[in-house]
C-alpha cells in the first residue's frame, strides 16, 4: 500500500509540474490539425461554426437541456474506432483539450461539452447488433436507447438501460444508469459484458472480466476518466413477456400514507417483487401547486385492477386522493414506455440537478419534504416555466447482490439505501444561477437533515450529479473505490489525458 500512495503522490507531482510547464494548444490550431488529420476521408469529420458548416454545427450542438450547452470551437464525428484513436493520439501529442459526448443528457455545462477545444461527438458510433449465440449485444457508444431498444425487441431481447429512451448510452453506463430492470439485475453499468475502449496513447483495447479486469471494475462508474469506451457489449434481457409502466399522481392530502407506503416499498418491497420498480417524485408549481407522483412499472403482464401484492397499495385506495392514473404503457414493451417518457421529457428546456442519498427513515423522508417546499418559495414559483420535482429511489438488497454477481462496480455501496434528488425546470437562460443555486441550498440542508438523526448515506449517483457536485461524487464512492481507480487510472492513463485534456465531468480525486 504504501510503495502505491508514494508511486501516485509522484505522479500527483509530475502532473502538477506538467500542467504548469505546459500550455494547452490553441484550440483553432488543434481545429486545424484534426482537419488536416482527416482530410481525405469522403465524409466531412470536422465541423466548425463557419458558414460553409454552420447547420451541421449547429445540429451538433444541441444538448437537452440548453443550460448544458458550450458552443466548441471545432465539433468531430468519428465513425468508427480507429477514428477516435487517431483523434486521441493527436490530442495527446499536441496538447489538445477535448470533450466527450454521447447522448448529451448530461445537466451541466461543461461535462460534455467544452468552449475552448474540440466537442468529440460519438452519435455516428450507432452501430446495433445481436448475437444469439452469447445472448449479447453489440452497441456502439454513440447510441440512444430508443434505437437499441427498437433492434433488439426484434430479438424478443432488451437491456438495461434509460427509463427515457432519448438519453445515451456513453454517459449512463459509465455513471450507473437507473433501469426499470435494477431490482433484479442491479445498475445498469453492472449488465456491461465488455467495452472498446480508446486509450490515451490511441491502443485500442478490450477490457471485461478476464482482460483488463481492474480498469473494467473502474469503468462501472469511472465515466469519462479513462478513455473513450466506443463499444459496449451488454447482457440481455427477455422480453418476450409485456412490460407495464404508469405514471400516478395523488393529491398532497395523502402525503401520510404516501410516504408511509414509500417508506415500506425502500424496506423490502423492491426486493419482495423485482419485476416491480417505483420512482417516488413529488412536484411543485405555480399551476398545478404540490402533487404527489410515482412512476412504477412491471415487467410482466400486469392488471390495475388486480396488482402483483407489492404495487396493490399505490392502486387500490390505500393512498387516498388519485388524482390520475396513465399508462405509459400497458401490456407493450420497454420501447413504448420509454419513448413516451422521452416525449414527455422532451429536450429544448433548462433543468438542474442535485443529488445525495439517506437510509431509509420514514419521519426523514418527511422532513426532507418539508425542506424542499420551504425552499421552493413564492418568488421561485413565479419565474417563468418553473417546476420542481424531488425524488426517492430505493437501492434494495436484490440490486446489490445482482451489483456483486457481476463482478462488482465503483460505487461501494454496502446496505440498501435511498438516493434523492432535486430538479428544478424553468425556462430563462437568466434564471440558471437561482435555479442552480437552490437545487444546492435544497440538497445540502436535507443532507444536513439526514446527518442529524444519522441516516445520511454518502453514495452518490453521478448520473444524477449537480455542477456544484464535482468534487464529491466519486470520493462518495468510499476510499477503496477511489484507491482502485487512481491506480488504474495511473496504469492506464499516465500522462493523466483524461483529466488534464479532458477538464469536463466528475473526476477521480487527484486527476
Ligand atoms: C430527462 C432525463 C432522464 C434521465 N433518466 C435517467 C434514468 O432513468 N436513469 C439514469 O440512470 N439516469 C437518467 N438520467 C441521467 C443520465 O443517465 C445522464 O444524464 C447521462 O450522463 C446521460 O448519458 P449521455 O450519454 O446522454 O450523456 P452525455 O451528456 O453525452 O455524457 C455524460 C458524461 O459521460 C461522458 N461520456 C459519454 N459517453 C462517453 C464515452 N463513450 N466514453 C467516455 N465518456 C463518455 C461525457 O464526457 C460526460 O462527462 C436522465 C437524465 C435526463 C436529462
Ligand atoms: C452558443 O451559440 C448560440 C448560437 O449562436 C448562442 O445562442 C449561445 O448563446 C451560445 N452559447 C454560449 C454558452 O456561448
Ligand atoms: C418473439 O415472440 C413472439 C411472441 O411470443 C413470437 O411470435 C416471435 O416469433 C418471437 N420472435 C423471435 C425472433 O424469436
Ligand atoms: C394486460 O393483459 C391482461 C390479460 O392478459 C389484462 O388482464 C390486463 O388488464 C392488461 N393490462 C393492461 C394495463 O391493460
Amino acid at each position: 500500500m504504501l510503495s502505491l500512495t508514494k508511486v501516485l503522490l509522484g505522479f500527483g507531482l509530475v502532473f502538477q509540474t506538467n500542467a504548469f510547464v505546459l500550455q494547452f494548444r490553441n484550440p483553432t490550431t488543434c481545429c486545424s490539425l484534426l482537419g488536416a488529420e482527416f482530410q481525405g476521408d469522403t465524409e466531412p469529420k470536422v465541423f466548425s461554426n463557419t458558414p460553409l458548416h454552420a447547420s451541421e454545427y449547429e445540429s451538433l450542438s444541441t444538448y437537452w437541456t440548453p443550460a448544458a450547452r458550450l458552443n466548441a470551437t471545432c465539433i468531430f464525428t468519428p465513425t468508427d474506432a480507429q477514428d477516435v484513436s487517431r483523434a486521441v493520439r493527436l490530442f495527446t501529442r499536441k496538447n489538445c483539450q477535448f470533450a466527450i459526448r454521447s447522448g448529451g443528457h448530461s445537466y451541466n455545462p461543461g461535462w460534455a461539452g467544452i468552449t475552448n477545444g474540440v466537442l468529440v461527438s460519438l452519435s455516428k458510433l450507432n452501430t446495433i447488433s445481436y448475437d444469439p449465440e452469447t445472448g449479447h449485444a453489440n452497441v456502439g457508444a454513440g447510441n440512444r436507447w430508443t434505437d437499441v431498444y427498437g433492434a433488439l425487441l426484434q430479438h424478443n431481447v432488451t437491456v438495461l438501460g434509460g427509463r427515457n429512451s432519448d438519453l445515451g448510452v456513453g454517459g449512463y453506463l459509465t455513471g450507473g444508469g437507473i433501469s426499470y430492470y435494477a431490482n433484479d439485475r442491479g445498475w445498469a453499468t453492472d449488465n456491461i459484458f465488455s467495452v472498446e475502449i480508446v486509450l490515451a496513447d490511441g491502443n485500442i483495447i478490450t477490457a471485461n472480466r478476464n482482460e483488463h479486469k481492474e480498469l473494467f471494475r473502474c469503468i462501472k462508474g469511472g465515466s469519462n476518466n479513462y478513455g473513450v469506451i466506443t463499444k459496449f457489449v451488454l447482457e440481455t434481457v427477455d422480453a418476450s413477456k409485456p412490460f407495464n409502466a404508469f405514471a400516478i399522481g395523488y393529491s398532497a392530502a395523502a402525503n401520510p400514507e404516501y410516504l408511509s407506503q414509500a417508506y415500506d416499498y425502500c424496506t423490502g418491497g423492491s426486493d419482495a417483487d423485482p419485476k416491480s420498480h417505483i420512482i417516488f417524485a413529488a412536484s411543485i408549481s405555480k399551476a398545478a401547486g404540490f402533487a404527489n407522483g410515482l412512476l412504477v412499472s412491471y415487467s410482466d403482464v400486469f392488471d390495475t385492477a388486480n396488482p402483483a401484492p407489492v404495487l396493490s397499495p399505490f392502486f387500490d385506495g390505500t393512498i387516498p386522493g388519485m388524482t390520475a392514473m396513465g399508462p405509459l404503457s400497458a401490456n407493450g414493451t420497454i420501447k413504448i414506455a420509454t419513448d413516451l417518457l422521452s416525449f414527455v421529457q422532451a429536450p429544448g428546456t433548462r433543468y438542474a440537478m442535485g443529488t445525495f442519498s439517506v437510509y431509509a427513515d420514514a419521519a426523514l423522508f418527511q422532513t426532507m419534504r418539508d425542506i424542499w417546499e420551504e425552499e421552493t418559495t413564492t418568488q421561485l414559483k413565479d419565474r417563468p416555466g418553473f417546476m420542481t420535482e424531488f425524488a426517492f429511489q430505493p437501492i434494495g438488497w436484490k440490486w446489490l447482490a445482482a451489483s456483486a454477481a457481476r463482478g462488482g462496480n465503483s460505487f461501494g455501496i454496502t446496505k440498501p439505501l435511498v438516493m434523492v434528488w432535486v430538479q428544478p425546470r424553468w425556462d430563462l437562460a437568466s434564471d440558471d444561477d437561482i435555479m442552480v443555486a437552490y437545487t444546492d441550498r435544497v440538497r445540502i440542508r436535507c443532507e444536513q437533515a439526514a446527518q442529524a438523526v444519522g441516516k445520511f448515506a454518502k453514495f452518490r449517483h453521478l448520473n444524477y450529479g449537480g455542477r456544484n457536485q464535482r468534487n464529491e461524487i466519486i470520493p462518495s464512492f468510499g476510499a477503496a473505490n477511489v484507491l482502485r481507480m487512481q491506480v488504474n487510472k495511473v496504469r492506464y492513463d499516465p500522462l493523466n489525458v483524461f483529466g488534464r485534456l479532458v477538464p469536463g465531468g466528475f473526476k477521480i480525486p487527484g486527476f
